[in-house]
């Protein structure tokens, strides 16, 4: 995971969050490359969830929301961690977690295992609150969002009348969502600012546990699809005590971390809760009229909800490798095409004899379709090493045989094979090659 971390900071994956004031706990920064890693993990996400089925539409909500969302969701009475203090060095813990702790002041032992007396458990709330307006009283108190699908829930019937879905659908949202954790940590994998990418879809009741099983395989797959090997992947059940409030059943997908099997996404069958609590509170009818068989019934949820920072650390850990080229160590990242920040670099071999006017030429053209880095800077060699180890699948030489004959020569980063090929054939190439 060190290795990892560093690599992030020297490429410009992440930074920490306001680094110049010593930064802020928990909190990291997408850099030039991090961003668009990211960006691409959710646009496979949007384009397989939502671009490519009739059954899925997006949506994109506010994060403050009316507070009365937050009653009706359970999330003020029962979204909480239970909480202990330390009486000596003040730091809190969470009660359930504390075999996962070190003692601040001893760190070979964990939480009340020192001289430092813990207190009872009590209940902490992990909504984070803020004012709405410019009065500070309890009226304006309003939460930032602790997960994306509220909004989507709220919004069932807007969604309903304007998309003319009929059930079975789901409604796909990517966001920010917030919780004050107790204990962030791991890098980009427990932050309290996050971003989610969820869906709901809801199905006939009774017809919940098939749409269960279909959404656990097909999220599975989804990582396998963009390169994450199998092998590190898993599905775990929640045992009945983990489940939350709104859930009649749990799987976790979770990916072998550095620091061990950790959760990418849960798929929940929120059953009809949700809707039923916001019909409640609401006072609005949010059932669901089935035009066909003539009944009117509160649909069940199935939710795949993952992590877009989670599945983007993911896809970091997954991609590294270390080897030897040319006699030489390098760190490579294998990111699957789709998923890589950076798609071809181009170089001229040497800078002279037109080669480097050549070549920039070439990028203006490849930078209509695709992200491109051109670099003149050093040995070849190094140059595909500086690419090896952000994880751009194919570099580009303009050499002087294509100031004759107008041919390049494309390097393949993990055969290290290169073949020539003609510049008009350049861009259909490589987008064949990504777009697999
Ligand atoms: N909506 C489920 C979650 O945020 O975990």
């Amino acid at each position: 995971m060190e290795k990892i971390v560093n690599l992030a900071k020297r490429r410009g994956f992440a930074f920490q969050s306001s680094e110049i004031y010593g930064g802020l706990a928990s909190c990291w920064d997408y850099g030039p490359i991090g961003v668009e890693l990211k960006r691409n993990v959710k646009e496979a996400w949007w384009r397989d969830m939502v671009m490519r089925r009739a059954d899925i539409v997006g949506i994109d909500c506010s994060i403050l929301m009316h507070p009365r969302v937050w009653e009706a969701s359970g999330h003020v009475a029962g979204f909480t961690d239970p909480l202990v203090d330390c009486k000596l060095c003040k730091e809190r813990f969470r009660a359930d977690k504390l075999m996962d702790a070190q003692c601040p002041r001893k760190p070979s032992k964990h939480p009340g295992e020192c001289e430092g007396e813990l207190t009872e458990a009590r209940q902490f709330n992990l909504m984070f609150k803020t004012f709405m307006g410019p009065v500070e009283d309890t009226a304006s108190v309003v939460f930032l969002r602790p997960e994306t699908a509220q909004g989507i829930f709220v919004n069932f019937l807007n969604v309903l009348h304007t998309s003319r879905q009929k059930i079975p659908f789901g409604i796909a949202q990517i966001g920010k969502s917030f919780r004050n954790e107790i204990t962030p940590g791991n890098f980009l994998f427990r932050t309290r600012e996050f971003e989610q990418m969820e869906m709901e879809f809801f199905v006939r009741p009774g017809e919940d546990e098939r749409w269960y099983d279909y959404w656990r395989e097909e999220r599975l797959n989804w990582y396998t699809r963009y390169g994450i090997r199998r092998e590190n992947l898993r599905l775990r059940e929640h045992a009945p005590d983990e489940l939350a409030h709104y859930a009649k059943a749990c799987v976790d997908v979770e990916y072998h971390f550095p620091f061990g099997w950790s959760e990418l996404e849960g798929i929940a069958n929120r059953t009809d809760f949700d809707l039923r609590r916001h019909a409640e509170y609401s006072g609005k009818d949010l059932s669901y009229y089935d035009e066909e068989t003539k009944e009117r019934f509160y649909p069940y949820v199935i939710e795949p909800a993952a992590g877009a920072d989670r599945a983007t650390l993911a896809f970091l850990v997954d991609a590294y490798d270390e080897d030897v080229a040319d006699g030489e160590p390098r760190v490579v990242l294998r990111f699957h095409p789709r998923i890589a920040p950076v798609k071809v670099a181009v170089f001229p071999l040497l800078r002279k004899h037109g080669q480097p006017e050549r070549a920039l030429e070439l990028v203006a053209i490849l930078r209509q379709h695709f992200t491109v880095q051109y670099d003149q800077a050093g040995s070849i060699g190094r140059r595909y090493r500086r690419q090896d180890e952000i994880g751009t699948p194919f570099g580009v030489t303009v050499d002087h045989q294509t100031l004759q004959d107008d041919t390049v020569t494309l390097r393949d980063r993990d055969t290290m094979q290169q073949e020539r090929i003609p510049i008009e054939r350049l861009v259909d190439e490589l987008k064949r090659r990504i777009e697999v």
